[in-house]
């Protein structure tokens, strides 16, 4: 009886283990069959009423049942798990010979690249940049800049005035002042930034553009370092041809103040559509610090003097790469930048 019953466990638990295929269903089959209130125990306890000669045997065979059940099992197991990484493998497949995902990457923004190559000058001529907000104060854009109220740089039609004191700057000029008041002479800086005038957008206006400010101030410095240092400037970017043309102006922070043009660098001056037939171009202002300036930052103008300069950022970019209509450099149109 208990011979059948052993013969009946292996033969059904070996036919249930051949087709599964989910090793929880193998675990629970294992736990029914070979645990402590499985099957097979079950019927082991049932050995008590066996005969002193069958016992040996059915004992012999008892073990045989259990020993093939695991090896079933086991073997079943390894089998699943075989199958389960295959799966795995299969599903996680990288196609190294799939064609690969082009990035497209950006190119600077011509004023990018202007602006680069100018920090880049004038730090080989030891100068640091220098940064200044552009929400500024009236007194750091005119009042300390020697522009009196009642100059027209001051006029609500060419400025945007946020309060009475406060508007966005019109000129990176702000900056000379702030760092005179900060800083010790000798002094050297750049400070470019972005500017702002309500005029309306054409070719060559727009209510925001860029100027690079630059100021030095030490002993002994004169009109001729101005020279020398805007001559190196624009040869630097230019090109050792290059010609400077300074043109008596007027700025209230500089005395002597002039406007420096630089020789068409398309027809070398000769005149062409560049530069409008005249051979010359317009770059920057520029001129000897103002003694009031001075003053108004606590520097003794008997003891040091300085040089100031604000080149438009626009122009430099326009004239180097022929852009002949300003507002290609703030559209953003990728068939535009992509040229640089
Ligand atoms: N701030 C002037 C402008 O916006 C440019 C300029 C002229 C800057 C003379 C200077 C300077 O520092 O000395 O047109």
């Amino acid at each position: 009886m208990i011979r059948e019953q052993l013969q009946k466990i292996r033969e059904q638990a070996a036919a249930q283990i051949a087709v599964m295929n989910d090793t929880k269903s193998l675990e629970e089959l294992r736990v029914r069959m070979l645990g402590k209130k499985g099957e097979l125990t079950a019927i082991l306890k049932q050995m008590g009423q066996l005969s002193a000669e069958e016992r040996p045997v059915i004992g012999q065979l008892a073990n045989d049942v259990r020993a093939s059940l695991e090896a079933d099992i086991n073997n079943k197991a390894a089998a699943l798990k075989a199958a389960m990484t295959e799966q795995r493998l299969k599903a996680e497949a990288v196609d190294v010979t799939m064609p690969g995902k082009v990035r497209r990457v950006g190119t600077r923004h011509p004023l990018n690249i202007v602006l680069d190559d100018l920090k880049a000058i004038f730090r080989g001529m030891g100068y640091t940049v220098v940064d200044g907000p552009e929400v500024e104060e009236t007194k750091y854009v005119f009042d300390m800049l020697n522009t009196d109220e009642g100059h027209p740089a001051r006029e609500p039609s060419d400025t945007f005035y946020i309060t009475e004191n406060t508007l966005l700057r019109t000129q990176t000029s702000s900056v000379q002042i702030r760092t005179m008041l900060k800083e010790k002479p000798p002094i050297a800086i750049i400070s470019p930034g972005r500017v702002y005038r309500p005029d309306a957008v054409d070719g060559t206006h727009s209510p925001i553009f860029h100027q690079c400010e630059g100021l030095v101030i030490d002993k002994n410095i004169t009109f001729g370092d101005l020279k020398g240092t805007l001559e190196n400037f624009a040869k630097s970017l230019y090109g050792n041809d290059v010609k400077l043309r300074f043109r008596p102006h007027h700025f209230p922070y500089t005395e002597p103040s002039a406007e420096v043009d630089l020789s068409c660098f398309k027809c070398g001056g000769k005149g062409c559509p560049l530069c409008k037939y005249e051979g010359w171009i317009e770059m920057l202002g520029s001129g000897v610090v103002h003694p009031q300036v001075l003053i108004n930052c606590g520097i003794d103008p008997n003891e040091y003097s300085g040089f100031a300069f604000g080149i438009g950022l626009e122009r430099i970019a326009m004239m180097r790469y022929n852009i002949d209509d300003m507002r290609l450099l703030y559209e953003n149109d990728a068939r535009f930048l992509s040229q640089f």
